[in-house]
């Protein structure tokens, strides 16, 4: 059922491209705990090249594909040719030479697509600069599935720096493929959603709004600070924490891409709607997903159906 060579974007997959791939987590699920490992990845190689950093992504990347049966090597930027002067275009074809599927992280816009354009071997967009992060959509709505029972009849409230947050864009994107969603936004005034991305189904407010609207998913944001002008940087002026909670009813869940900054404070952690830490261990079956499916492993992962 899938047959395309790449995952750089959400926008062009189906509906049921998603769905497939959020089954084969479902059937993974039960096979990503401490101490398993499949061999449906045998003999394969992943190589993660992030040109920016990076902890859940790439950490998961790997210990997805190790618990696959694959192996896994992490590139790094820092003591490799690109400090001789080497392009990023002949780096990524150089590690095309010693893998089966890469995973590259990048701050420009469109990049990845372009790297993935230049080499045989599968390529996923483990984010470029403010555009994309699909394979983080994938494991949010995987998340949402499980902690809220469904994909569509959803208000979903996005708060932070809708800007330059690729987490935010592709998770809309997303959700957008599943019935009679409604979305809110609250951010800065100038980190707003990007034209392009606004819809019938959104619309601005504040936070102190949040609980009129009895929101099935509230799901934060930092300021992307790496992104601006250093006079454009500037705190996070929310931030959800006890009183917030207080506010929100029992079925709201607190979601986070992490990393956080300011905006959740530690002190609501152990209240179990906020499920950030939950959400990055959704990522491991999502991403186990997401590779067995791009190296061409469908049949292997419906097998372990049994
Ligand atoms: C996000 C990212 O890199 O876009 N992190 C992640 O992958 N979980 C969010 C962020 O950096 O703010």
């Amino acid at each position: 059922m899938w047959d395309k060579k790449d995952l750089i974007e959400i926008g062009p997959l189906s509906r049921k491209e998603i769905e497939f791939v959020l089954h084969y987590a479902r059937i993974l699920e039960p096979f990503s705990g401490r101490g398993n490992k499949l061999s449906i990845c045998k003999g394969e190689i992943l190589i993660t090249a992030f040109f920016e950093p990076s902890t859940r992504t790439e950490m998961s990347f790997a210990t997805a594909m190790h618990t696959l049966g694959g192996d896994v090597q992490c590139f790094k930027p820092i003591g490799s040719s690109v400090e001789k002067g080497e392009s990023k275009e002949d780096t990524v074809q150089t590690l095309e030479q010693y893998c089966d599927i890469l995973a590259i992280r990048d701050p420009g816009v469109g990049s990845v697509k372009r790297y993935a354009d230049l080499v045989n071997v599968p390529v996923i967009n483990a984010g470029d600069g403010s555009n994309q992060h699909p394979t983080q959509a994938m494991l949010d709505l995987y998340t949402i599935k499980k902690e809220v029972g469904r994909l569509n009849n959803l208000t979903v409230v996005f708060i932070g720096d809708l800007k330059f947050g690729r987490t935010v864009h592709s998770l809309i994107t997303a959700l957008r493929k599943f019935g009679n969603n409604k979305f809110f936004g609250i951010s800065p005034k100038d980190l707003g959603m990007p034209e392009e991305l606004k819809g019938e189904d959104y619309q601005e407010g504040e936070l102190d709004e949040i609980y009129k609207l009895n929101p099935d998913v509230v799901y934060a944001t930092r300021i992307q600070k790496e992104r601006m002008l250093p006079e454009e940087r500037r705190k996070f002026s929310y931030q959800i924490n006890k009183e917030t909670l207080k506010l929100l009813p029992s079925k709201t869940r607190i979601m986070h891409p992490l990393p956080r900054v300011d905006e959740l404070n530690p002190e609501i952690d152990d209240d179990s709607r906020v499920i950030p830490f939950k959400q990055a261990r959704y990522g491991l079956q999502t991403r186990m997903a997401i590779l067995a499916v791009l190296l061409g492993h469908e049949k292997e992962i419906m097998a372990l159906k049994g």
